[in-house]
Formats: C-alpha cells, sequence, structure tokens
C-alpha cells in the first residue's frame, strides 16, 4: 500500500514539473509578463491622423500601457495597417487589439449607435459625455459583447459640421442635388435625402481624393478631421451647424481580453481609463484649435447657422426621426435628449 502510495506520489510530483516547464500551461503562454517573461504585444490600429483626439490619445494609452512593464502596443494611425472596414475585421479575427471607431461603423453589428447621427439630439458636448457615462451609454456599449468585441470606454470627438465645394449651405434648399460622402449607416442617407441631397458612403482614408476628384460635392466632419485632413483644400465652403456628432468607442476583442490575468486586466483598465480623460479634455482643445487655424487660413468661406436657421434644419430633418427612432430605440433617443 505504501510503495502505491508513493508511486502516485511520483506521478503526480512529475505531471507538475512538466506542467511548470510547459510555461504554466495553454491560456497563461500568451501572458508570461507577469512572471517577468515576455511582453504582451497590443496592436491598435486607427484611421486619424497622429494629431487628432483619438490619434494623441492611442499615444497616450501606448505610454501608459508600456510603463507597466507587462505590454508592448504599437500604434498604426491614418489607416496605415487597416482601413475603415478591415480595422472591424481584423479586430475580431485578434489580428489588432485595439481599434476607436467612430461608433457609426458599428452600425452593421448594432444599429443604435447610429444615435449620435440623430440630428440636433444632444444638448451641449457636456450632455453627450453625460449620456455616456451614464446607464444608456454603458448598455450601448456592451453590445458589442455577443458579436466578440469588448468596449473598452467612450472617446467622444465633437460636433460634425458640413463643408461642400459648391455653395454656402445656410438652409435646407441649398443642400439640393449636391452629393455627399457618408461614414456608413442608413440615418446619415436619410439625413441627406431628407435635405434633397444624394450621398455615398466612402472610406475616411479615401475621403480627400474624392473631393478632389469631385467624385462628391461635400462631407460632415469635426473640426478637427476637416483641418487634419486638409479639406480645406478641396472644399470652398463650411457651416457650422453642429448638427450631429462624431464619437468613439474604444474597443478590444474578447479573445484578446480573456487571455489577459485578472492583473493584467486590472492594469489595462486603468490605463484605458487615465487615456480616455485625457482624450476628452484633448478633443475640446483640438477641435477648438482646428477651428481658430480654419478661419485663419482663409482657404474657405464660413457660415455659422443662426438660430432661426437651426429650426428650419431641425423641421426639414425630421424624417429622419421618423424613419429611425425604433431602429435605434426610443429609450436611447430619450435619454440622449434628456441628458444635460
Ligand atoms: C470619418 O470617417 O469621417 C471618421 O469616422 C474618421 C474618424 O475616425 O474620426
Amino acid at each position: 500500500m505504501r510503495q502505491l502510495a508513493k508511486t502516485v506520489m511520483f506521478f503526480l510530483l512529475a505531471l507538475v514539473l512538466a506542467a511548470a516547464a510547459a510555461g504554466g500551461g495553454g491560456k497563461k503562454e500568451e501572458n508570461k509578463a507577469a512572471g517577468g517573461g515576455k511582453k504582451i504585444n497590443v496592436k491598435f490600429s486607427h484611421v486619424v491622423a497622429d494629431q487628432t483626439p483619438k490619434g494623441q490619445a492611442a499615444l497616450k494609452l501606448k505610454e501608459l500601457l508600456e510603463k507597466s512593464g507587462q505590454f508592448e502596443v504599437q500604434v498604426y494611425p491614418s489607416s496605415q495597417l487597416y482601413g475603415d472596414k478591415e480595422e472591424l475585421e481584423a479586430l475580431r479575427a485578434n489580428n489588432v487589439q485595439l481599434i476607436a471607431p467612430s461608433v457609426t461603423k458599428l452600425v452593421g453589428f448594432v444599429p443604435a449607435f447610429q444615435l449620435v447621427d440623430m440630428p440636433f439630439l444632444f444638448k451641449s458636448d457636456q450632455a453627450a459625455y453625460n449620456f455616456y457615462d451614464g446607464p444608456k451609454g454603458q448598455e450601448l456599449m456592451n453590445t458589442l459583447k455577443p458579436h466578440g468585441m469588448l468596449g473598452l470606454g467612450w472617446w467622444p470627438n465633437g460636433s460634425k459640421h458640413f463643408t461642400n465645394s459648391k455653395r454656402p449651405l445656410k438652409t435646407p434648399a441649398d443642400f439640393k442635388g449636391l452629393k455627399f460622402r457618408t461614414q456608413s449607416g442608413g440615418v446619415l442617407d436619410e439625413q441627406f435625402k431628407a435635405l434633397g441631397a444624394g450621398s455615398q458612403t466612402i472610406a475616411f482614408g479615401e475621403v480627400y481624393q474624392a473631393l478632389n476628384s469631385k467624385a462628391v460635392d461635400g462631407q460632415e466632419n469635426t473640426f478637427n478631421n476637416i483641418d487634419t485632413q486638409k479639406y480645406e483644400e478641396v472644399q470652398k465652403y463650411m457651416t457650422v451647424s453642429g448638427h450631429g456628432r462624431l464619437d468613439y468607442v474604444l474597443i478590444t476583442n474578447t479573445k484578446f481580453w480573456d487571455s489577459l490575468t485578472p492583473d493584467q486586466q486590472k492594469i489595462f483598465m486603468d490605463a484605458v481609463k487615465e487615456a480616455s480623460l485625457y482624450e476628452r479634455k484633448l478633443a475640446d482643445d483640438l477641435n477648438a484649435k482646428s477651428f481658430e487655424k480654419l478661419k485663419a487660413s482663409g482657404k474657405m468661406e464660413i457660415y455659422t447657422l443662426t438660430d432661426a436657421d437651426r429650426e428650419a434644419f431641425v423641421k426639414a430633418m425630421q424624417p429622419v426621426y421618423d424613419k429611425y427612432a425604433n431602429v435605434i430605440g426610443k429609450d436611447y433617443i430619450e435619454a440622449a435628449r434628456n441628458s444635460k
């Protein structure tokens, strides 16, 4: 009997040693950083320039994650690695571990993200931030989980404004017959349709060329994107309309996330929280600076909607609500509208 117990003990010990020699086995193979070994590689792909709120926050997140000694982060800006569509597929395939798309581009997974495109919905930047930080914003972010994606934080950019190469846009009637680039989704198509204009979805990395070649007449974006993409070189008119928003969700994939230890997940989330605060402040600053720069360049004629102009647009764009309120979810729309 004692001999049998000894033999069993021997085998158990041998098994434990073999497992240890194999590096702890399976799942934790990727996470040797915890034991001081190889660092965890993280690729962050995005489509905008470095000098944008998203570009700067991505670099900040890299700095914070690398400071922990556990992660090594490569940031690929300006669609260098993947464009709009590809970056979503690449994330889900775990070819990259972080992206921060404009939420409009998530429409294929969760149509409710088009909330940000609903015309004149949020009262202010702060109202949008409060919505994102509140229960409905968190609920919306969590809808990505069944698609193998995990929303880590909202990264707002700001309000969108129209630019075009044909004429000043002061009233809804001025849009008639023009063609605008959209990011994606039915809400934006419907918005332009309501104004009597056409629309075409074009990847962000191809917009400058599409405007330059006159494949489309105009587009809508934040001051900072207009400035950093140099759209003023190919657009003559800008209307400061603030008619919709352009905001991001920082997303990882569940495969990568589940491969991290609880400690690593905590380090990651702490870095994300700090980078997200940084992003939000930067968005305000960079958009304000870009607006000043665009004005100073004198390249575009700039018109700011008056309250009366705005009312005319709100009325003209009502069909967007008639058609999409149910698609988005009236609860989301109400929460966004009532946010202060
Ligand atoms: C756009 O396509 O216009 C934006 O989503 C680009 C971006 O990521 O800010």
